[in-house]
């Protein structure tokens, strides 16, 4: 049976969310990854550092005992985020980053940034004190097709946010597109991109496979086949500005099979199994451990993590996630056998 022996693994981008969901979902993540970035999304948003430490506490509460698991938080930002606040919370060790959602471009979003030009002050202190800004790069206007935002978003805020900051560390968040991959390649080693695992293994086919199809329906949205090799390519080359980030995002499953369902794909129970199907299937194993465990700490500045684990190429059933007096969760892979299922630590 294959197995692999890496330093422990990392995830840049996770959703938590609150209350009963945050309790059985933290688990899974906790035991595989040694640190997660946590984006601060919830009702209502996490927009403060006192906010920020107070989630994080209940993060903890969550974590299973023996997991060795350090959230790393971030703040959203708003119209009226307060500098001061934010490189407080940083030097402090409450924060690690500032996430830059576009009002109304995503879940929960609707406290989001109206325009780049309300958050100058705070863009300069980020840029100033190192303070990494992680952004959803969609430019959401109904003139601009749902496939084309992630470009447009690119040409028309990032590029100009790049150039009036030329120190400001930015990481494109799961990043959909040969366009995202190549605006990261161009402005290395300040800017950096995470990568979900349902972008490298799924088209946007995936989304109409004989009917539609709810789980598959997250935001960014899948795109056509070209964009999915071009993200596989970046992924697996190793280069330091591609990392793992999963986005895992869990939704109830009567919120998503809905009328109006919710984008998000819940993929913290399969993670690392769904990313290495496709560095196997790409001959590419020797890299992981660059995609997954080094280039992420590297970008933030951030040790390795010391701790190994071997992963075993061991085949294990997929299954839902119950929510006591909620309902339940329809993980990525669900009834399906999942490879690489057994993780030991070395
Ligand atoms: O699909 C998504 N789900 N994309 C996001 O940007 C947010 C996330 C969520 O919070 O559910
Ligand atoms: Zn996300």
């Amino acid at each position: 049976m294959r197995t692999l022996t890496i330093r422990r693994p990392d995830d840049w981008h996770v959703h938590f969310r609150d209350g009963a969901v945050l309790k059985q979902v933290v688990p899974f993540t906790a035991r595989q990854f040694g640190r997660a970035i946590v984006m601060p999304n919830l009702t209502p948003p996490v927009v403060t550092s006192a906010m920020a430490a107070a989630y994080r506490e209940r993060i903890m509460a969550a974590c299973p005992a023996d997991a060795n698991f350090t959230p790393l938080m971030t703040c959203y930002l708003t119209d009226g985020t307060e500098p001061e606040d934010l490189v407080a919370g940083h030097r402090d060790g409450i924060v690690t980053a500032a996430k830059l959602y576009p009002a109304h471009a995503t879940t929960n979003s609707a406290f989001g940034v109206t325009s780049m030009e309300r958050i100058e002050a705070v863009l300069g202190a980020m840029a100033e004190h190192g303070i990494p800004l992680l952004v959803h790069g969609e430019l959401v206007r109904d003139d601009i097709d749902i496939f084309d935002r992630e470009k447009a978003f690119i040409d028309a805020v990032l590029e100009p946010t790049l150039a009036r900051f030329p120190r400001l560390k930015v990481v494109m968040e799961h990043i959909t597109t040969a366009d995202g991959a190549a605006f990261v390649r161009r402005h290395r080693p300040r800017v950096a991109a995470t990568i979900t695992p349902q972008h490298l293994i799924y088209n946007r086919n995936a989304l109409f496979q004989g009917g539609i199809r709810p789980h598959m329906y997250c935001l960014p949205i899948l795109k056509r086949e070209t964009h999915r090799q071009a993200l596989r390519a970046a992924a697996t080359s190793g280069e330091g500005g591609f990392f793992l980030g999963t986005d895992t995002a869990p939704h109830l499953r009567h919120l998503k099979e809905n009328a109006c369902g919710c984008a998000g794909v819940f993929s913290a129970p399969v993670a690392l199994q769904a990313y290495l199907r496709v560095f196997a299937e790409d001959d590419a194993l020797d890299r992981f451990e660059a995609f997954a465990s080094l280039n992420g700490p590297a970008f933030y500045g951030l040790p390795a993590n010391e701790e190994r684990i071997t992963l075993v190429d061991r085949a294990a059933a997929c299954e839902a996630l119950a929510i006591p007096g909620e309902g339940e969760i329809l993980p990525l892979f669900v009834g399906e056998e999942v490879g690489w299922s057994e993780i030991r630590r070395v």
